[in-house]
């Protein structure tokens, strides 16, 4: 495999949306109900992923990692209500998790996300939390709760970088 990252474009937003929905599915299965797991589906978070980069592409870093024409994985980043830069998202094909995508994506990230970057997690998703803890993040002690479909779902933040 050979794995490329590059600039998200509009011809890649539909891809973006199905890989989203598929990670999130397989990340989420034993956290969410299948019914909050549901939204999204058919394409409309596709959609939904064209409609905000209509707005958002002047401000946030949207990259894909690629392997030959395959959308693999991606990142989207941006300033955050916080004051800070937020890392809105992070998602690796579930079929290439653990090869080291998530690190690559994870190192062209950091750069933009300095001096001060937070994002938010599921407490059970202990994957991407070890993962975080690994490439430097912390638990910092905001909590939130967000409504997904018709599930309240706690949220805790991480910030990086960690200070000794
Ligand atoms: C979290 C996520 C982005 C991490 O990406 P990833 O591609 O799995 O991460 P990596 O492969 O780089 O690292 C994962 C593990 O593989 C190891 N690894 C790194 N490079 C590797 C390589 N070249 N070959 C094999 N293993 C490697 C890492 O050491 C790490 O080990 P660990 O699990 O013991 O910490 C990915 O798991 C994912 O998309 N999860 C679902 C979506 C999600 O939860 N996103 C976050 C929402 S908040």
């Amino acid at each position: 495999m050979t794995v490329q990252l590059r600039a998200g474009r509009n011809s890649d937003l539909a891809g973006v949306g199905d890989l989203h929905f598929r990670s999130r599915a397989d990340a989420y299965r034993d956290i969410l109900r299948p019914s909050t797991l549901e939204f999204g589906g058919d394409g409309r978070l596709g959609e939904w992923w064209t409609e905000r980069w209509k707005w958002e592409q002047p401000t946030h870093r949207l990259t894909v990692a690629t392997n030959g024409d395959e959308l693999i994985g991606f990142t989207y980043l941006g300033p955050s209500p916080d004051d800070v830069t937020e890392l809105y998202a992070i998602h690796v094909d579930p079929a290439h998790i653990g090869t080291g995508v998530g690190r690559l994506l994870m190192a062209d990230a950091l750069p933009h996300l300095a001096p001060r970057a937070v994002l938010w997690v599921l407490p059970g998703n202990v994957r991407a939390r070890r993962f975080y803890e690994r490439a430097g993040w912390h638990p910092d002690g905001e909590t939130r709760a967000e409504k997904m479909g018709d599930e309240n779902v706690d949220h805790i933040r991480y910030s990086w970088p960690t200070t000794p």
